[in-house]
């Protein structure tokens, strides 16, 4: 039922125009949902660009860090985001009842896979449910969450249209993929293109106008399941390249030729080709998990996602080669993985950040203990690591570390990392990167993937 507040609000009709006016005038106050990697960066580009932003989050550690001015997301400058916390232009809680003075609410939780391997929309619905309690009309609600196609128009706006506002008219409410890359120096949340899609052609204009006052370009598209499928493709189409050149990479090794030789000379061809990388599999909270949201709409439409699927199979059984890799290794040295003391470099899912999410690492920590391998770790940017009930600590590299092990396998290829010492001092080295690339003819003692 619609309220006498929000009826009587609503009688005074809502004043797109006006709307458009106060985001130019930077009046508007935004609200971002979910202060992670992707929302943290956008409270702050709000912030910059001269709006008042609220972020929210559950977590109440997050919450009194950015109220102290504290940063703990890479992307994000330490002392831009103290600046905007001293000036109150941003401030952070976890009392939702505080949405109701925000005029537009970005809601960027996790998107994760259940143990069953199928979505789990529980962060969205939650946010959702805050949203819905709170919702007046004249605000803008934008879906950024990653998720499959529909879950705006399906799952979000029949709830919020529960209290009797209509949206296009009443409030706006849109998808806008997230894209950002963490680590990457030259596109970050402000000058990377955003695509949008409204449920109507007014919700698309007031969130694009909105956008367009933080970011440099805004890429309006028909709907929101049209902005749900761009976010799937891009990450799709990286899934299946990847998966693609894994396999490969394992091709390769069976014919006795150099992967990477194969890739850096393609990627001489001025067009028609973009060079992917073999690694030892997929992480992050993107591609390993995005392409399995499509899948399993396609699912409940009895449609089989068959590339989809053969990509995630190849990508998920990379860690298991690299486990093998480093059992065949140790083996040309007349040693196996039992009691072997072996060193992983590099735990986050990729160079130069300290994002361990979903990070192939884990399987093969899991996979060199099964066999019962001696397993220690470095990774400058992950100074502990609690998983399987196991605590290890990153182990400071030095020469008596590296002459002690067996076998150094590196997992991911961190920028600031000495390889040239490691191959110095390391007996046998598991290269899964081509981190060791600038050694030719590569040593005997280095193994690539
Ligand atoms: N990290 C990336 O590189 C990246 C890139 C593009 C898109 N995305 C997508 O963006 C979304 C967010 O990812 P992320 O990496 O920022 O996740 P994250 O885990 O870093 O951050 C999510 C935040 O949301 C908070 N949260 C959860 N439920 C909440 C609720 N009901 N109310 C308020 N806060 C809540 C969590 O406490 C956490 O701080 C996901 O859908 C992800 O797929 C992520």
């Amino acid at each position: 039922m619609i309220s006498s507040k929000q009826r009587s609000v609503r009688m005074a009709h809502i004043d797109k125009a006006k709307i458009i006016d106060d985001i130019r005038k930077k009046q508007t106050h935004v609200g971002v949902i979910g202060l992670g990697y992707v929302g943290l960066p956008l409270a702050v580009e709000f912030a910059r660009a001269g709006f008042r932003v609220t972020g929210f989050d559950i977590q109440q550690s997050k919450v009194d860090a950015i109220n102290q001015g504290r940063n703990y997301i890479a992307d994000v400058a330490d002392d831009v985001l103290a600046n905007l916390v001293r000036q109150q232009v941003l401030v952070a809680s976890s009392d939702f009842s505080l949405l109701s003075a925000q005029d537009a609410i970005s809601i960027c939780v996790p998107t994760p896979l259940s143990k069953t391997g199928d979505p789990d929309l529980s962060y969205i619905l939650n946010a959702q449910q805050e949203v819905k309690k709170y919702l007046r009309p004249g605000q803008m609600i934008v879906l950024e969450s990653t998720t499959y196609p529909g879950t705006t128009e399906e799952v979000m706006l029949p709830e919020l249209q529960e209290g009797g506002l209509v949206v296009g008219k009443d409030f706006f409410l849109a998808f806008s993929p997230e894209r950002i890359d963490p680590g990457n120096k030259k596109f970050g949340t402000g000058n990377t293109p955003k695509v949008i899609g409204g449920v109507t052609p007014a919700c698309t204009e007031v969130v694009a106008a909105l956008y367009s006052g933080v970011i440099e370009k805004v890429v309006p598209v028909s709907s929101t399941r049209a902005a749900e499928m761009v976010k799937l493709l891009e990450n799709t189409f990286r899934s299946i390249n990847i998966g693609l050149v894994n396999e490969l990479a394992i091709i390769c090794n069976l014919l006795k030729i150099d992967i990477w030789e194969v890739i850096d000379a393609a990627a001489t061809k001025p067009f028609g080709y973009m060079p992917f990388y073999p690694g030892p599999g997929l992480g992050g909270h993107c591609i390993p998990i995005d392409p399995s949201y499509l899948s399993w709409k396609l699912r409940t439409l009895n449609y089989r996602t068959r590339f989809i699927e053969l990509a995630v199979d190849i990508n998920m059984g990379m860690p298991a080669y690299v486990v093998q890799k480093v059992a065949d290794a140790l083996n040309s040295f007349g040693k196996c993985v039992r009691d072997a003391k072996i060193l992983i470099l590099g735990i986050s899912y990729k160079r130069d950040i300290d994002d361990v999410r979903e990070s192939p690492a884990f399987d093969i920590i899991r996979h060199l203990r099964e066999k019962g391998g001696h397993v220690s770790y470095h990774d400058p940017y992950v100074p502990e690591l609690s998983f399987d009930g196991i605590t290890l600590k990153s182990e400071p590299l030095s020469r008596e570390l590296l002459s002690r092990l067996d076998c150094a396998v590196i997992v991911t290829d961190h920028s600031n990392v000495d390889y040239a010492f490691v191959v110095k001092h390391c007996p046998l080295i598991v290269d899964s990167r081509n981190a060791t690339r600038h050694l030719q003819p590569t040593p005997k003692h280095i193994v690539k993937l």
